[in-house]
C-alpha cells in the first residue's frame, strides 16, 4: 500500500460520478479520503479501491447537511498530519417543484450541501494549498448553472453559485500554481434524479451520459487544468445554445421541460 500522507478529498465518493472519481484518482495512485453518510458503502468502496489499486483510503461518515460537518473534516485531516492536495467536492442534492410550495427544510439541507460545506471546503483546503504552491480543487456545479430553473429554481441556483465561485476563484490563485475547475455535467444516469423527485418517466433515460463517461472527461480535463468542463457534446450545445439565446427563452425552455417532468 502506498503510506504516504497526501490524499484527495472527495465528497460524496460512493455513489455515481463521485464514485467513479474515486476509481480514477486511486488508480492513478492518489490516496483517498471519501466523505458520504452511508457507512456500508463506504466501507465496500474503502475495499475495493485498496484492493484494486493499492492505495489507502480513508472513509469518512458524515452528514455535510449537518452544522460543524466540515470542522469534523478539518480535525480528522489535522490530527493524521495529511496533506489534501487535491479536493473534490462533489457530493450535491437536488429538489423538484415550485418555490411557494418547496419544503424549507428540505431545500436548508441542499443548500447546506450543495453551497455552504462546498464554499467552507474550498476555503479551508485552498489556504492549505497556497502555503503549498500546488493542489487542486474540482467542484461539481451542472449544466444547470447557465440557466434559471423554473420547477428546479433553488437546485439551479445552487449550481450558479458554484459556478461563479470557482470561476472567481481560479483567476485568484491560478499564479500560485493551483488548479480550480468547475465540472458542469448535464443529466446523468445514477440515483440522483430519484432521490430529487425528478424524472418520474423513463423517457430521456437514454439520452443521459454514464457516470463513467463524465468522471473521465472530468479527470482528464482537470488535470489538464481545464476551468469550466462541460461533458459530451450536446451538453457543450446546450450551453453555447443558451449563451446565443435570450434568458427569457432559456427560462421559458426550461420551464416547457421541467412541466413535463
Ligand atoms: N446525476 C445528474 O443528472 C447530475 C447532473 C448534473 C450535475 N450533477 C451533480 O453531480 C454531483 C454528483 O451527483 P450524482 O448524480 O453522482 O449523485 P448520487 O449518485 O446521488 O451520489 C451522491 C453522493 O453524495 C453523497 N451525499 C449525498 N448527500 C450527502 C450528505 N448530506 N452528506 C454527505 N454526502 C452526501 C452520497 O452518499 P450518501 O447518500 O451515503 O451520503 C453519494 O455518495 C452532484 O453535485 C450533482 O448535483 C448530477
Amino acid at each position: 500500500m502506498s503510506e504516504n500522507n497526501r490524499y484527495t478529498l472527495i465528497t460524496g465518493g460512493t455513489e455515481g460520478i463521485g464514485l467513479e472519481l474515486s476509481r480514477l484518482f486511486a488508480k492513478d495512485k492518489h490516496n483517498l479520503i471519501i466523505v458520504a453518510r452511508n457507512k456500508e458503502r463506504l466501507e465496500k468502496v474503502k475495499k475495493e479501491v485498496e484492493k484494486e489499486f493499492n492505495i489507502v483510503a480513508r472513509i469518512l461518515s458524515i452528514d455535510l447537511s449537518v452544522n460543524n460537518s466540515c470542522e469534523e473534516i478539518y480535525r480528522f485531516v489535522e490530527k493524521n498530519n495529511f496533506v489534501v492536495d487535491n479536493l473534490i467536492n462533489n457530493a450535491g442534492i437536488g429538489s423538484f417543484g415550485s418555490f411557494h410550495e418547496l419544503d424549507m427544510e428540505k431545500e436548508e439541507k441542499l443548500i447546506e450541501i450543495n453551497i455552504r460545506s462546498l464554499t467552507k471546503l474550498t476555503n479551508y483546503f485552498l489556504k492549505k494549498m497556497i502555503d503549498e504552491k500546488t493542489g487542486g480543487i474540482l467542484n461539481v456545479a451542472s449544466t444547470a448553472a447557465f440557466l434559471a430553473g423554473p420547477k428546479m429554481n433553488i437546485y439551479y441556483a445552487s449550481k450558479a453559485y458554484v459556478l461563479s465561485l470557482t470561476e472567481a476563484i481560479h483567476e485568484e490563485v491560478k499564479d500560485y500554481g493551483i488548479r480550480v475547475s468547475c465540472l458542469c455535467p448535464g443529466a446523468v444516469q445514477t440515483a440522483f434524479q430519484n432521490k430529487a423527485g425528478i424524472m418520474k418517466n423513463d423517457k430521456t433515460k437514454g439520452l443521459m451520459m454514464s457516470p463513467k463517461e463524465v468522471a473521465r472527461i472530468a479527470y482528464r480535463d482537470f488535470k489538464k487544468g481545464k476551468v469550466i468542463i462541460i461533458p459530451g457534446f450536446k451538453n457543450k450545445l446546450l450551453v453555447l445554445g443558451n449563451k446565443l439565446a435570450s434568458r427569457s427563452l432559456g427560462r421559458k425552455i426550461v420551464m416547457h421541460s421541467n412541466k413535463s417532468k
